[in-house]
């Protein structure tokens, strides 16, 4: 169901190496992405707890999307692969904080991937639109 009219407001915790760069490269080359992405720079998506997530989520954002380096090119070796480890932590956390599990997305953004970034955003964005606004919003 869509919802009409509802702006969903969406972070983007991007780690400062590749996925920043790659949201930089969007914004220089003109990729249009929806405005209501709201984008956090963080210097490895390892270092995003599951509790900022789930905190974002219940404290006004509509959905919460990680973006990190290809497996193999993290800045801190293997940061990536704990964020792999922690949005499965955080699916689980958001079915018991009563969230549907698209409301957060882990992507894989390259720093030449500016693109790829401005497209993962339209899509997101849509979906959490179609979910409606955050339940902890009411
Ligand atoms: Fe990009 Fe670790 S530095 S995911």
């Amino acid at each position: 169901m869509e919802h009409d009219g509802y702006d969903p407001l969406i972070l983007a915790f991007c780690c400062n190496w590749c996925s920043y760069a790659g949201a930089d490269l969007a914004g220089v080359s003109r990729q249009q992405y929806p405005t209501n992405v709201r984008i956090i720079r963080v210097m490895c998506s390892g270092m995003v707890h599951p509790n900022l997530v789930i905190n974002a989520l219940t404290k006004g954002a509509d959905g919460v999307i990680m973006c990190g380096c290809h497996p193999g090119d993290c800045h801190y070796i293997d940061g990536n692969l704990k964020a792999q480890k922690r949005a499965d932590a955080i699916f689980l956390m958001l079915e018991d904080f009563g969230l549907e599990r698209e409301r957060f997305r882990l992507e894989w953004v390259s720093a030449s991937e500016g693109i790829k970034f401005a497209e993962v955003m339209r899509q997101f964005t849509e979906e959490v639109q179609k979910l409606g606004p955050s339940p902890y919003k009411a």
